[in-house]
């Protein structure tokens, strides 16, 4: 559908849309490029407050995940007239709490009354040309690195059915609102080929996009994808958003799935993710810097979760 818009190009547009990146990079000058996105979508959790962080740090994931620094955020908000406000307000001193622990102001935005409540930000951030990590450097030979566990979207789904332990759904939002900040900085402390956060097409969906943008194929080993607590059990019970079943649909022909990977393996690789971490392809030889760095930065539970090799464009092959 997107391919019938007119294409866009400019001298000084370093990052556009063709490459399926998380940000557009617009040159400034010798120092500094723009990176610009936006990103909105419903409650995924009961409380306001949480629902409010978790939609500012998916927002400014994707500045980090193309190496930029996020400076101002425009809060775009639907609100239906006949909820209390108190809500409305909720949410928004948890996207400004957050907002503010990633160094960013929130300088605006705009409501609109709607059915449901929607919330998220357009945010500007900055990047040196050239120093921005793009979805088009992955490399035969390259390492796969995770940066949070995935398992977002089949544990808030069970929230909204009310069949999740407390502790599950907690742990889960916890990561949700951890800032990608810190994995950032380390994957530019190192240099990297490539990045993106997994986000709404999961695991498989970015790696997916990642590896048609730069020519590649990938193995990826499944017993060393860190998954949330709770996930596998829930999965196993057969709770899985629409988008999860969508995602797993729309790999087709991309992914080969190795015997005998468990069936709900699947799906669990393309649960839809909110806020999810950091997909860094990193040269072989770096990732033991890479993973110190990480550690270094209390980034708890990054895993090296398969490799890059040379086939097919975007093609994966899932083995146990
Ligand atoms: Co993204
Ligand atoms: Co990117």
């Amino acid at each position: 559908m997107l391919r019938q818009l007119p294409e866009v190009r400019h001298p000084d547009l370093l990052v556009g849309t063709e490459t399926g990146d998380d940000a557009a990079v617009f040159r400034l000058g010798e120092d500094y490029a723009l990176v610009q996105s936006v990103d909105f979508f419903p409650p995924i959790v009961d409380d306001p407050y949480h629902f409010g962080a978790i939609a500012v740090a998916n927002a400014v994931s994707d500045i980090y995940a193309m190496g930029g620094k996020p400076l101002l955020g425009l809060n775009i908000v639907a609100f239906p007239m006949d909820l209390p406000k108190e809500l409305l307000v909720a949410i928004l001193l948890g996207g400004y709490a957050k907002a503010n622990e990633a160094g960013m102001l929130i300088v605006g935005g705009h409501t609109i009354d709607d059915k449901e409540p929607k919330y998220g930000l357009a945010v500007t951030g900055l990047v040196r040309p050239g120093e921005q990590v793009t979805n088009t450097g992955a490399r035969p030979g390259d390492v796969l690195v995770l940066t949070k566990p995935i398992g977002t979207g089949i544990i808030t789904t069970a929230g909204k059915q009310g069949v999740v332990k407390a502790e599950v759904l907690q742990e889960a939002i916890a990561t949700m609102e951890r800032l990608n900040r810190d994995a950032s900085e380390a994957m530019r402390q190192v240099g990297v080929h490539a990045c993106t956060d997994v986000t709404g097409f999961g695991l498989l969906g970015h790696l997916k996009a990642m590896l048609l943008a730069s020519g590649a194929a990938a193995q990826v080993w499944w017993e060393k994808v860190p998954l949330l607590p709770g996930t596998w059990e829930l999965a196993g019970e057969g709770v899985a958003p629409g988008g999860t079943h969508r995602n797993l649909a729309s790999l087709g022909d991309f992914v080969q799935w190795d015997d005998p990977l468990p069936h709900d393996a699947r799906l669990v690789l393309s649960d839809a993710q909110t806020s999810g971490g950091l997909l860094i392809s990193v040269p072989r030889k770096k990732a033991e810097a890479l993973l110190k760095e990480l550690a270094s930065r209390g980034v708890s539970e990054p895993a090296v979760i398969g490799e890059v090799l040379e086939g097919q464009a975007g093609t994966m092959h899932v083995v146990p």
